[in-house]
């Protein structure tokens, strides 16, 4: 609970942007963003006050998973440009003061990655040992009951040399084989690239998936699962995730960071909080900021969020800086889970805890999930569990900057239907409202920036019930903050019982109450949060 003392580095105090490439901006009219469109928006995410940027994978791909199944990591896919529009993105990324975070996917290639050609050519090729081929059993089954993501078995059988080869996610995304010093060094050897080409970080893919079992065990049978749920939940992934191995992998990743000027690498691990914070490694040498994912899934609920957050600060190791996330390119959009009113409690929720928040694009203008009609669905996990609505197309839409055509997205067709409201809810207009999301983003990440207690101050829990949630951020020698969140709909009252509560509201999602005094009671209306800036 307590902040660190010596100086925060740079990805503990910014705030991270994640920005999905393809739907970011299109400058070449082919209705697919890319970097050069990144590039012109550099100015829009600079007085958004963001400090960090993360783009989702950008590399050569066949395109069979958006970008995660990689067959170059160190070519840049054409539909996105060329490696000079990389270099002219990153110097004015780092010009206007901001770092660039690139996506790293070492769980999987794409199969059309050279590695895994010459790996399914025949079974003394050198590159046979990079993935995972194993022998049918006996009745010519799959080796195990391990299950892929994208729904079906995870075992791929070929023809060619009579092996099945492991999948976590489609067919097309071959596992590699982490166990081969090979192919760690060649790993290390795409960081090195990036690193030296000036990338300031990497968000590591499904780091939790890296190694498996060597005995290849069976995954138990989930007993909880139910038939809305993605069919891999069938069974418990403890054999075929999270194994105690990994943590050596990334290790060595961060040794290799460590070699680098503050570089830094985040983890995308969904686990419970315990495991989640072994990703720290012992003593610190692992991911930076394995990401805390539990804002994504836990009911909205001020007692169950309050709880949850002891629960994480309690379990932090020593030195391990927290991080909080409202939405990516696989979940849901937060207005589409919390409603808009709720989104803006959200946001604040967000950019006042203690740790690195990260935006998903289009969240800081309150976009929802657009609905892609059945013959639209482009994601695979929507396609191959068509009955279970599981795509992922409705939260990566268009970003809406303006009511022109296409919502200034694209001039052709848009590779995934915009919003049909793209002409109410935009940048530009939200821009010239003083009442929109986009000005209490910018409001409240502007705070957070010029606040050491927000960003590097101590967290204390003040109080939680069944409507409203409060803590304090604390720190030495600069103003101390209490946030009291309503997380309903209806009017609460609220006593600081235990804390004094006296000061001036700040900041509030209805700008009305800024400037109230308060001194130990506040009566909020439903869907109201307010920073209250404590008198010393
Ligand atoms: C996690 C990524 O965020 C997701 O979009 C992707 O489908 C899987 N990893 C497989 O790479």
């Amino acid at each position: 609970m307590n902040a660190q003392q010596s100086p925060l580095l740079w990805w503990q105090k910014d705030i991270i942007y994640q920005v999905y490439p393809r739907s970011f901006q299109d400058s070449n009219a082919d209705g697919i963003g890319d970097l050069e469109g990144i590039r012109r928006r550099v100015g829009y995410l600079r007085s958004l006050g963001i400090n960090a940027i993360w783009l989702s994978p950008i590399y050569a791909s066949p395109m069979a998973d958006f970008g995660y199944d990689i067959s170059d990591y160190t070519g840049i896919h054409p539909l996105f440009g060329n490696m000079n529009d990389f270099d002219r993105l990153i110097a004015e990324v780092h010009d206007a003061g901001m770092k660039l975070i690139l996506d790293l996917v070492p769980n999987h290639t794409s199969d059309q990655h050279p590695w895994f050609i010459e790996s399914r050519s025949s079974r003394d090729n050198p590159k046979r040992n990079w993935y995972l081929w194993y022998d049918a059993r006996p009745d010519g089954s799959v080796p195990n009951n391990w299950l892929s993501a994208f729904g079906g078995s995870a075992w791929e059988w070929d023809e060619t040399t009579q092996q099945y080869y492991y999948h976590a996610f489609l067919k097309e995304q071959p596992d590699l084989n982490w166990r081969n010093p090979e192919v760690q060094e060649a790993m290390l050897n795409v960081m090195r690239f990036w690193l030296d080409r000036g990338v300031d970080g990497f968000r590591v893919d499904v780091m939790w998936h890296m190694i498996k079992d060597q005995q290849l065990r069976d995954n138990p049978v989930n007993p909880g699962y139910l038939p809305h749920m993605p069919t891999c939940d069938q069974v418990l992934p403890v054999y075929s995730t999270d194994q105690p191995e990994v943590h050596e992998l990334v290790q060595k990743m961060r040794q290799l960071l460590d070699t680098y000027h503050e570089r830094m690498m985040i983890g995308e691990i969904y686990l419970p909080i315990n495991k989640l914070v072994m990703y720290y490694g012992a003593g610190n040498n692992g991911a930076h900021l394995p990401f805390n994912f539990m804002l994504l899934s836990l009911p909205w609920d001020a007692r169950q969020i309050a709880a949850s957050i002891d629960e994480y600060e309690g379990a932090l190791p020593a030195r391990a800086w927290p991080n909080w996330v409202l939405g990516n390119h696989d979940q849901p959009r937060v207005t589409s889970r919390v409603g808009l009113q709720q989104a803006r409690v959200a946001a604040m929720m967000l950019l006042t805890l203690r740790g690195t928040p990260t935006i998903y694009y289009g969240d800081e203008i309150g976009m929802r999930d657009v609905p892609i009609p059945f013959e639209e669905v482009q994601d695979p996990q929507g396609l191959n569990m068509p009955d279970k609505n599981l795509s992922r197309d409705p939260a990566r839409t268009p970003m809406q900057w303006d009511n022109s055509v296409n919502a200034g997205f694209t001039t052709a067709r848009p590779w995934l239907r915009l919003a049909a409201d793209y002409s109410r809810i935009n940048v530009q207009r939200q821009e010239q409202d003083p009442y929109s999301m986009l000005h209490l983003y910018k409001r409240l990440i502007k705070l957070r920036q010029q606040s050491p207690a927000l960003y590097g101050g101590n967290y204390i829990p003040v109080h939680a019930d069944t409507q409203a949630l409060a803590y304090i951020r604390k720190a030495e020698d600069a103003p101390s903050f209490m946030i009291i969140l309503n997380l309903s709909h209806r009017p609460c009252y609220f006593k600081a019982w235990q804390q004094p509560c006296k000061g001036r509201i700040i900041l509030a999602t209805s700008p009305e109450l800024e400037g109230t005094q308060v001194a130990d009671a506040v009566n909020l209306a439903g869907d109201e949060g307010i920073i209250i800036e404590l008198e010393p």
